[in-house]
């Protein structure tokens, strides 16, 4: 059967290139713990700084900024956690948005629940924080702002920048989730004005389970997620998982030399996909920003339809996609997203996410829109949502 993948925001296949680089860590004499002193753990010490180095250079960051992580979950629990603990002398509030990963929401509530003041801004209808609302959100008590660069379930990419230069101006810390942005779009630490910022491996055609927080230097760091040893400077405590790190970088390498033309190559097929689907079946509007969107990122509602029977139908097909976040699918709660967004939660139901990547081609979106039609007509016929 033609399979064909369209679930890149969920996670990516693992390059080639990658998977090589990872097994020279796993196999041969490089399997060193990078604290030791001997011949074995030097090497690998080597190595890990020459991979950090990588990653910030990506970022446009210093190498002494880059922490390693276990995944973008990690890396927004250790930022917005380290922040506010670390500056609960100088204040209690925190302010977030309601599209938020739950990775940032959930932390932002737990917090709430450990007695810190905690703001969830609404959205507009494309799932866009306004700059305006963020403002007028801060308080003298605000410590830290966590606003992602770009949605994974809608794919619409925020006013980070601005709100970098608003966070900046009132000394509060800024933190950016780019888990969906980076190796998509331009994610440059300086230029989005951030002072934390978290990606993961493994929706960069990396492994899973490894990631990294940019932390800028100067930004004062006294609370651990994990108590343990020294390393990564004593932000992160636990020996390194060198195959995923090494692995991370090389995803990272291999994603950025090549992003302005595979951004442009993905946006082609995104507007074709948009285009095909919207003009060819009735009742499907676009969610998500109409231009300010992620190159790979195509989101839908489907009126009269359950997300979940166009998933298996399209999976009979070969057809990998999906409704709202990987995360939140498999559960019958309507998106956070959708409904922030102000969909009906009737409708939010019946969402689906075609999230593009770099072995999808013309045909496969010719594909998708050939046997798309049929699904939609069929499924809508059965739906007792249509009278
Ligand atoms: C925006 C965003 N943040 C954080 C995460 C969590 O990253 P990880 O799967 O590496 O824990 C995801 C994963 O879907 C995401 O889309």
């Amino acid at each position: 059967m033609r399979r064909v993948y369209f679930d890149h925001s969920g996670t990516t296949p693992v390059h080639p290139a990658v998977a090589e680089e990872m097994y020279r860590y796993l196999t041969g004499e490089n399997f060193g713990n990078p604290s030791s002193v001997h011949y074995y753990g030097l090497q690998i010490k080597k190595k890990i700084a020459e991979a950090r180095d990588k990653l910030a250079q990506a970022l446009g960051a210093g190498s002494g900024e880059i922490v390693f992580t276990s995944g973008g979950t990690e890396s927004d629990n250790m930022a917005i956690h380290g922040a506010a603990y670390t500056n609960r002398n100088k204040g209690n509030h925190i302010i977030t948005s309601a599209v938020e990963h739950h990775a940032v929401l959930n932390t932002v509530k737990a917090l709430g629940k450990q007695g810190f003041d905690i703001t969830i801004l609404p959205v507009d209808r494309y799932g866009m924080v306004s700059v305006a609302d963020v403002a007028a959100a801060i308080t003298d008590k605000t410590i830290v702002i966590s606003i992602m660069h770009a949605n994974n379930e809608v794919g619409t990419i925020m006013p980070v920048a601005e709100i970098g230069k608003l966070a900046r101006e009132r000394k509060i810390i800024f933190h950016v989730d780019a888990v969906q942005s980076f190796g998509k779009i331009p994610v440059l630490v300086d230029e989005i004005g951030c002072d934390l910022l978290s990606i993961s491996g493994h929706k960069i055609y990396g492994p899973k389970g490894v990631g990294a927080l940019y932390i800028r230097k100067g930004t004062r760091w006294k609370q651990s997620l994990f108590h343990g040893g020294a390393q990564e400077r004593l932000r992160r405590a636990g020996t390194e998982n060198i195959p995923g790190i090494m692995g991370l970088a090389k995803a990272v390498e291999l994603v950025t030399a090549n992003l302005v033309q595979e951004s442009a190559r993905l946006k082609s097929l995104r507007d074709k996909l948009i285009k095909g689907l919207t003009s060819r079946i009735e009742h499907v509007s676009l969610t998500g920003h109409p231009t300010m969107r992620l190159p790979n990122h195509a989101s839908f509602l489907f009126k009269y339809i359950e997300g979940e029977s166009m998933l298996l139908s399209l999976d009979l097909k070969g057809i990998a996609a999906s409704t709202g976040s990987a995360c939140t699918s498999g559960s019958l709660e309507p998106s956070h997203v959708l409904l922030a967004m102000g969909v009906p939660p009737e409708d939010a139901h019946g969402s689906l996410r075609l999230t593009l990547g770099k072995d999808n081609t013309e045909e496969d979106v010719d594909y998708f829109l050939d046997v798309m039609g049929p699904i939609v007509e069929k499924l809508r016929d059965m739906s007792p949502l249509k009278d």
